[in-house]
């Protein structure tokens, strides 16, 4: 009997302008997968989950439904048809999830990154993390009925990742500049991924795409060159915010609170509730994080809410 312990932490999708095509990974929190080997197949199917903590019952135990054994099982099938390693054994799976649910934190791509980095632990590693990617992609489809790649992607590479295209996969890491800190606040409410991209416009004019696609560069060229009002003033979203903001009680407020902080800029955490905001330094990070934990406090949304305060994650997802 072998033992192996992945962990995949946080990510924060769309990263304001970069819809569907930038994501970064936060150090903590994250999910926490346990997998344990046995010579001897139990079932039809060779992955079973004996245990699920802290999703209140949410998460189907049925592993070909749930996104962190769905992720191992397609796994197990690329070695077999691209590395002719048949896996005749069985793997238990214990899943601790940490992270809420629809928070717009990446909890699916979290728990499938973390099952995902056990298991090519447990198998001796005949993927790259590049392969692992593509089985945390299919998970999101699972989770929500959406393969978008800028939660899976981070939480398994870390950093912050681009994908130029979805096909083929292209992904392109790019690090962090030093000092960036990132807020990320989650209030106490539920917002389905699937239907907060349901209310996103299926085409958008020219001139939206011509500013979404200046702000997307002018990003990543602030993050290689470590320009930090460049980052901020390309924290524009002018496609999904708009649509998305009317879904998350007092984000305006929130928001206006973040910038008046000092923060570079605030957006939305993937498609939310969670808000996050980039400083320059840990201290306005945190001063900016209070001042939007009060913001959702104020009496027309009354929102309690938790916070974050975390550099990039440069790893990714781990053996722990
Ligand atoms: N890009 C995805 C979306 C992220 O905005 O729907 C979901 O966390």
């Amino acid at each position: 009997m072998k033992t192996v312990r992945g962990f995949a932490s946080a990510t924060v999708g769309n990263v304001a302008c970069g819809f569907d095509v930038l994501g970064f990974a936060i150090t903590e929190p994250g999910d926490e997968v346990i997998l344990t080997l046995h010579e001897e197949r139990k079932s039809d199917c060779p992955v079973s989950i004996t245990a699920i903590s802290g999703d209140g019952g949410a998460l189907p135990l049925d592993p070909r439904k749930n996104t962190s054994s769905f992720v191992v099982l397609k796994f197990l099938e690329y070695i077999r048809t691209s590395k002719g390693i048949d896996f005749r054994g069985h793997i238990d799976l214990e899943l601790k999830k940490n992270l809420p649910l629809s928070s717009g934190m990446g909890s699916s791509a979290a728990s499938a990154a973390a099952a995902l980095a056990a298991a090519n632990e447990l198998l001796d590693q005949p993927c790259s993390k590049m392969e692992l990617v593509h089985f945390a992609v299919e998970g999101e489809r699972v989770a929500c009925g959406s393969a978008h790649a800028d939660n899976a992607a981070p939480a398994i590479l870390g950093n912050f990742v681009l994908i130029r295209s979805y096909s083929p996969l292209d992904l392109i890491t790019i690090p962090s500049p030093e000092h960036l800190f990132c807020t990320l606040v989650h209030p106490h409410t539920e917002l389905k991924t699937s239907f907060a991209r349901s209310v996103l416009p299926r085409s958008i004019p020219l001139k939206t795409a011509t500013q979404q696609w200046g702000n997307v560069g002018a990003l990543i060229a602030g993050l290689l060159k470590s320009d930090y009002d460049l980052i901020g003033r390309a924290l524009v979203d002018v496609v999904a915010e708009p649509k998305r903001a009317p879904l998350i009680p007092g984000f305006l407020d929130v928001k206006h609170a973040a910038i008046d902080s000092g923060a570079l800029g605030c957006s939305i955490a993937g498609s939310g509730p969670s808000v996050f905001a980039f400083s320059s330094s840990k201290e306005t990070a945190e001063r900016v994080g209070e001042a939007m934990k009060q913001a959702f406090l104020l009496p027309k949304t009354n929102l309690r809410s938790d916070m974050w305060v975390s550099p990039i994650c440069k790893e990714g997802a781990k053996v722990l």
